[in-house]
């Protein structure tokens, strides 16, 4: 891994094993996107991509006529000169003009990756695992300087991006719209996927094909929402899952954002992420800056488990941080699917008991323990124990819980309030809200304006002190509603553009303060369920709530589509009680646990209300994950058949040494007289003899024979019906 710069040619080349980067710095003075994929050698020349042409109708420079920015492919693309695609920033100066003219003036390379302040970013632990190329721009006439950040890694096939501009005019100018990057690419042979959904159907996978225009997702929701997700991939025609080239961009970011590719009438994509510019405005005075969000670029010309393999490994082992990060987690017992809000100590006591004898390591008391919370119309924001519930306090339920030989886990949802409770009664200006203008509510509830110090301030208080006095091992930290009226009271009518951003800086800030006083702490970052699943919660979060759909059937499709952009071991999944509260389907104890394996793995249903037998299921079920779970969490995981595409649903994972890997299939709906299915593994080693419950089979006969996986039509046993799965553990066998 190294960069290069070409001093005689202004260029610079980032690369390592796998991929090259190359910026050439253009006749105007701008950075120039020379080329991005595979690795290329490492010589001086690329500027030769650079195009000068006469081009009817298009704009250049007065210099040289024949170089427009238009033909061209920027690394920072701005708009109002010889650009007319979209662009990657607009400054609003003072005298109204948008137009900005930034041009090279130095840059930097320095070892290692530097963070940046107030926001999630990838890191290295030592400086050797990393580069980073600063390029600094400014622009002349109005003082502005801007700097272009990017890191290469030496172990993965990814570049991280992130910019800043820094105001060193004598004037405040105003920033409404700043991307993290943009990449130009010379063709538009792609295939776009975005993973979005909606409230319990998180990330689906959904793909067009670019041409000429613009295809976008985006949020305005404050948060990055179930409906979108800031992670997409371009993927060649033939690219699947084992093969063919793939780009993937993924944007540490749990607020508004909008990831975007233009194809313009040339041909050619402009692929850019970044903070929605829809009610952004950062007023940035003499002296003062702005940094963007980092996005991260990956490559990949092994197909898309490469690519989320890349992924799975760099969020997990240099974006989550502290002592979980790469631990196993605890199983989990919830009680939210069995009592919702109505219980007391004793009840809550009976279901951690019956979790205890299963082999539950950590007791997860859900919404409802304080304040008069006895439904979601009261409540939210009294941060302060329900004792009519709880007589000995968080305190005595977590002391309780412990000395069951449990870790003890609480949930809040600390951005939010019930217009029926104490907090909104002493505080009515403490929410989002326009003066004179209806409260818009969501299941009964306002946003806190999270941008208030004294909120933050509120909220750390009262979480840390619980935190703290009742010895809380684990927080589920929750958000169940969209941000509507977006407006702070008491700020300037400037200041309000930044209010979208702030909020999200709040709550990365309050994070950061509950991390640096408890750094054992686990959280579970939720938002309905997976609305705030999102690479940027990471960095403070180490696993986020999958879906408030517990059904495993839906599950296949939500934990399929979650994989693309996220680890494994950041998917919540529990069992859950059937019928299924979300869908009414019943399914079996089994198949319901061949799901939430894939996960961090816990219950969330009454374990006393199952019988005997079900209950001896969940016993192995536990000791099956105990076993398991280092391998299911931290291997590579691999989909081989989409439960989008048809009846079944199959995936695996192989641990780093391919000594020991876990199939796992579903087919579901029952077939009669099915033919015989087969479905082919990969990722092992195809010397190996791996045993299994179905005999010893070579790596190269799974991988390429497979396993047969219809239901065998046998005439002694009762067909297994709808929702079938299974589990089949391959161990390497020693020779
Ligand atoms: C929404 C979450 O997704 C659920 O798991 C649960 O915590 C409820 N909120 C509680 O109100």
């Amino acid at each position: 891994m190294d960069i290069v710069y070409h001093g005689k040619t202004k260029e610079f080349h980032l690369f390592n094993d796998d991929i090259s980067y190359i910026i050439g710095i253009m006749p105007d003075g701008s950075p120039g996107q020379l080329y991005f994929g595979k690795r290329v050698h490492d010589r001086e020349g690329y500027s030769r991509l650079i195009i000068r042409e006469d081009r009817s109708m298009a704009v250049g420079l007065p210099s040289d006529e024949r170089f427009s920015l238009e033909m061209n492919r920027s690394e920072y693309p701005s708009f109002g000169t010889s650009d007319m695609r979209h662009p990657a920033f607009e400054l609003l100066y003072d005298n109204g003009s948008h137009v900005s003219a930034f041009k090279y003036m130095s840059h930097d390379i320095r070892d290692g990756k530097p963070g940046i302040e107030g926001l999630p970013a990838l890191y290295t632990e030592k400086d050797d695992e990393a580069k980073t190329l600063k390029i600094v721009l400014s622009d002349e006439l109005t003082g502005m300087e801007l700097e272009l950040f990017y890191t290469i890694y030496a172990s993965h096939p990814v570049v991280a991006r992130s910019v800043v501009f820094r105001n060193k005019g004598k004037e405040a100018v105003s920033l409404v719209r700043c991307m993290s990057l943009s990449l130009d690419l010379p063709d538009h042979d792609y295939i776009w996927m975005q993973f979005s959904g909606a409230w319990a159907r998180e990330k689906y996978p959904v793909e067009r094909k670019l041409d000429w225009g613009i295809t976008a997702i985006a949020s305005l929701r404050g948060h990055s929402s179930a409906n979108a997700n800031p992670f997409v991939i371009l993927k060649r025609k033939h690219t699947d899952e084992s093969a063919g080239e793939a780009i993937g961009l993924s944007l540490l970011y749990s607020g508004n954002f909008i990831t975007q590719a233009e194809v313009d009438t040339y041909g050619t994509t402009r692929l850019m992420t970044g903070i929605h510019p829809e009610r952004f405005l950062w007023e940035i005075c003499p002296g003062g800056s702005f940094h963007s969000p980092e996005a991260v670029l990956v490559w990949t010309q092994n197909g898309l488990n490469d690519l989320s393999q890349t992924l799975h490994t760099l969020y997990r082992r240099r974006l989550c941080r502290g002592p979980w990060r790469e631990k196993e987690r605890p199983i989990l017992l919830n009680n939210w699917e069995a009592t919702m809000m109505d219980f007391d100590e004793e009840k809550i006591l009976s279901i951690a008991k019956k979790g205890c004898e299963a082999g539950v390591e950590l007791f997860v008391l859900d919404d409802g323990w304080f304040g008069a919370r006895d439904d979601d119309t009261g409540g939210l924001g009294d941060w302060y124990v329900n004792t009519g519930k709880l007589p000995d306090g968080i305190a005595g339920l977590s002391r309780r819980i412990h000395d069951m030989g449990m870790k003890f886990g609480l949930w809040f949802e600390p951005e939010m309030v019930n217009p029926d409770s104490e907090l909104y009664r002493a505080h009515p200006d403490w929410v989002l809200a326009v003066p004179g203008r209806d409260r818009s509510l969501g299941r009964h509830q306002m946003v806190l304006d999270m941008t208030k110090e004294e909120v933050q301030d509120y909220l750390y208080e009262r979480m840390s002190s619980i935190i703290s006095e009742a010895d809380i091992d684990y927080v589920k930290w929750d958000m169940n509603r969209t941000i509507s009226e977006c407006f702070s009271i008491g700020r300037s009518a400037k200041e309000q553009g930044t209010v979208y951003h702030r909020y999200i800086l709040a709550v990365y800030r309050l994070y950061e303060r509950l991390i640096a006083d408890f750094p054992e702490l686990l959280f579970e970052s939720c938002a309905s369920g997976g609305a705030r699943h999102d690479a940027g919660m990471l960095y403070y979060a180490p696993q986020a709530w999958g879906s408030d759909d517990t059904d495993a059937v839906e599950r296949l499709k939500i934990q399929y589509g979650t994989s693309y952009g996220y680890p494994i071991a950041s998917i919540g999944s529990h069992v859950s009680e059937c019928p299924n509260q979300q869908t009414g389907r019943v399914c079996s104890i089994e198949t319901r646990a061949n799901v939430a394996y894939f996960g961090t793995f816990g219950y969330e249903l009454d374990l006393n209300e199952l019988s005997d037998e079900d209950f001896d299921k969940v016993r192995s079920q536990i000791a099956f994950m105990k076993k398991y779970r280092g391998l299911i969490q931290g291997g590579r995981f691999y989909r081989l058949l989409s439960p989008f595409e048809g009846n079944y649903c199959a995936w695996m994972v192989v641990s780093d040494d391919k000594s020991r890997a876990i199939l796992a299939y579903y087919r579901v709906l029952a077939e009669p007289n099915p033919g015989h299915r087969r479905v082919k593994l990969q990722g092992l080693d195809p010397d190996m003899r791996y045993s299994t419950d179905e005999g010893e089979y070579y790596g190269s006969e799974l991988m390429n024979i497979g396993i047969e996986i219809s239901a065998k039509p046998d005439p002694s046993r009762r067909p297994e019906g709808d929702y079938y799965s299974r589990i089949i553990v391959m161990e390497g066998i020693q020779s």
